[in-house]
């Protein structure tokens, strides 16, 4: 027997959007399926990695555990929202300024639980970084660069002058 579907109402990446879910759809699928934002990534599948971190009205999560019916009237963020090649967002210029891109799989993830840190703490010390990005694995960089990176987007977002974003 088919399974019912509910309608959805959320906004994603600062635009409404309508969908229809089945209750055990999970927010990674939705985002990846049904609306072809692959930019978040599928690593574990288990709430380990981070790969699948987006940002939910202002809190980062791990899609994949997280029901998609639940962001009803929520704000959701993923990595096509926060900046594009042609005006990328201060950490996205940090993290290629640093290095701290090699593979790339858990640079999404990062980038979202590192811009969850920035909008509630805007100068961060080491060990706050730490501790946002702690749910994140990386295997390529140590994590030395991906810290320096989170550090020099804080300085930009402080002084827009040094970042080469177009506020839309
Ligand atoms: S894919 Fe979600 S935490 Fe690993
Ligand atoms: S850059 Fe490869 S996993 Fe982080």
């Amino acid at each position: 027997m088919d399974k019912i579907k509910k309608r959805l109402s959320f906004i994603l990446n600062h635009k409404p959007v309508t969908v229809e879910v089945e209750p055990d759809t999970l927010l990674l699928d939705l985002l990846r399926e049904t609306l072809g934002l692959t930019g978040t990534k599928r690593g574990c599948g288990e709430g380990e990695c981070g790969a699948c971190t987006v940002i939910i009205n202002n809190e980062a999560v791990n899609a994949c555990l997280y029901p998609a019916w639940k962001v009803e009237n929520c704000r959701v963020l993923t990595v096509e929202g926060l900046g594009t090649e042609e005006n990328p967002h201060p950490l996205q210029e940090a993290f290629l300024e640093a290095g701290a891109v090699q593979c790339g799989f858990c640079t999404p993830g990062m980038l979202m639980s590192s811009y969850a840190l920035l909008q509630k703490t805007a100068n961060p010390a080491e060990s706050e970084v730490k501790e946002a990005i702690s749910g994140n694995l990386c295997r390529c960089t140590g994590y030395v660069k991906i810290i320096e990176a989170i550090r020099k987007a804080a300085q930009k977002m402080n002084d827009p002058s040094i970042s080469k974003r177009k506020e839309v």
